[in-house]
C-alpha cells in the first residue's frame, strides 16, 4: 500500500514539475483592448525582485509545515512516553510493536505525505488554471508593448487578439499571460489552512487555550499579507488572489477532513485494543421488572395448571 502511495505522489510531482518548469502545456493566449487601463499598471521587474521571491515563499509554505509537524509530534510522543506507565510499554513490546517510534514515525509520515501531496496539488490547480484561462495579469500592456499604430487603434478601441501583438520581451510576456488564479495566494492559503488545522486539532492543552488561535490566526494572517503582496506590486487582480486563496484553502481543509481525518490518527502508545470488558459489566437489576415477570409467569403457568385439571 505505501509503495503505491509513493507512486502516485511521484507521478503528482512530474506533473507539478513539468507545469513549472517546461513548456509542454501551451498557454491559451487571450485578448486585450487597446489602452485598455486595467492592464496598463506598471512593472514591478520579474518575479526574482518582488518583496516575496518565490524561492522563500516555496521554502516557507514547504518548511514550516514539516518543522511545525515534526517538532510538535515528537514533543507530544515525549510527553506520553514519559507519563505512560511501564505496564502499558511492555504490554507494547509484548505484542510485537518493539520499535517505540514506529507510530511517531508513521504518524510523521503520514501528515507529511499528505500534506505534500495537497501542496503539489494546490500547484497543479493554480498552474492548470493559469494555462486555460491565459488570463492577463495587470502589467500585461507594460511588458507587451503593442504597436497601436501598426494595430490600428489610433482611432478606434479595438479588440486585439492576434498572438503576435506584443512586441516586448517573450518571457516576460509569457509571464504577464499567467494571472488566474494566483498560484502564490493558493499555496501561501494551502499551508496556512493545513497547519492551522493541525495546531487546532493536536494542541490538547488547557495551558494552549489561546495559543492555538494565536498561531493559527497569525499563519492565516501571513497567507493574506502574500496575497495583498501580490496586488499590492501589480502581479494578480484581486480576483485572482480571491481565487488562489480559496483554492488553497478547499484543497487544505478537504486532505485534513477527508485524508487524515483531523489529525486523529492512532494514539501512540496506547494501540492495545481496550480489554474486552463487555461480558464484565454486570447486569442492571430491576426488582420490580422481575418480580412482576416472576408473578406474570406465575399467574401463566397456574391458568395453564387450572386448566390441565
Ligand atoms: C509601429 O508600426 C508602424 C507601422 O507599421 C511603424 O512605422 C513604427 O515604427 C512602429 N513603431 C514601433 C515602436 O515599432
Amino acid at each position: 500500500m505505501l509503495y503505491f502511495q509513493l507512486v502516485i505522489l511521484a507521478g503528482i510531482i512530474m506533473l507539478a514539475y513539468y507545469f513549472e518548469y517546461t513548456d509542454t502545456f501551451n498557454i491559451h493566449i487571450q485578448g486585450f483592448f487597446c489602452h485598455d487601463s486595467s492592464y496598463m499598471k506598471p512593472y514591478m521587474g520579474p518575479e526574482e525582485s518582488s518583496a516575496i521571491p518565490p524561492p522563500i515563499l516555496y521554502a516557507v509554505v514547504s518548511g514550516v509545515p514539516v518543522l511545525v509537524i515534526t517538532s510538535m509530534e515528537s514533543f507530544l510522543f515525549l510527553l506520553q512516553y514519559v507519563s505512560e506507565d511501564l505496564d502499558n510499554r511492555e504490554k507494547v513490546i509484548v505484542m510485537g510493536d518493539c520499535c517505540y517510534l514506529n507510530p511517531l514515525v508513521r504518524r510523521i509520515g503520514c501528515f507529511l505525505g499528505v500534506f505534500a501531496f495537497g501542496l503539489f496539488s494546490t500547484d497543479i490547480f493554480a498552474n492548470a488554471g493559469q494555462v486555460v484561462t491565459g488570463s492577463l495579469s495587470p502589467y500585461f500592456l507594460t511588458v507587451c508593448k503593442p504597436n497601436y499604430t501598426s494595430l490600428g487603434c489610433a482611432q478606434y478601441i479595438l479588440f486585439i487578439s492576434q498572438e503576435d501583438a506584443c512586441t516586448g520581451d517573450e518571457e516576460e510576456v509569457m509571464g504577464a499571460r499567467k494571472s488566474f488564479p494566483s498560484k502564490e495566494a493558493a499555496l501561501s492559503a494551502y499551508a496556512a489552512v493545513y497547519i492551522a488545522i493541525y495546531i487546532t486539532c493536536t494542541m490538547k492543552s488547557n495551558a494552549m487555550r489561546l495559543a492555538k488561535p494565536l498561531c493559527s490566526l497569525g499563519l492565516i494572517c501571513l497567507a493574506f499579507l502574500v496575497c495583498v503582496n501580490r496586488v499590492v506590486e501589480y502581479r494578480n487582480h484581486w480576483c485572482d488572489v480571491i481565487a488562489g486563496f480559496i483554492i488553497g484553502g478547499a484543497i487544505a481543509v478537504f486532505m485534513v477532513v477527508c485524508i487524515v481525518k483531523n489529525f486523529k490518527g492512532k494514539a501512540f502508545l496506547t494501540e492495545i485494543p481496550p480489554e474486552d470488558n463487555m461480558d464484565v459489566v454486570p447486569m442492571v437489576h430491576h426488582p420490580g421488572l422481575e418480580d412482576s415477570l416472576e408473578k406474570f409467569i406465575s399467574t401463566q403457568s397456574s391458568i395453564t395448571f387450572s386448566d390441565a385439571t
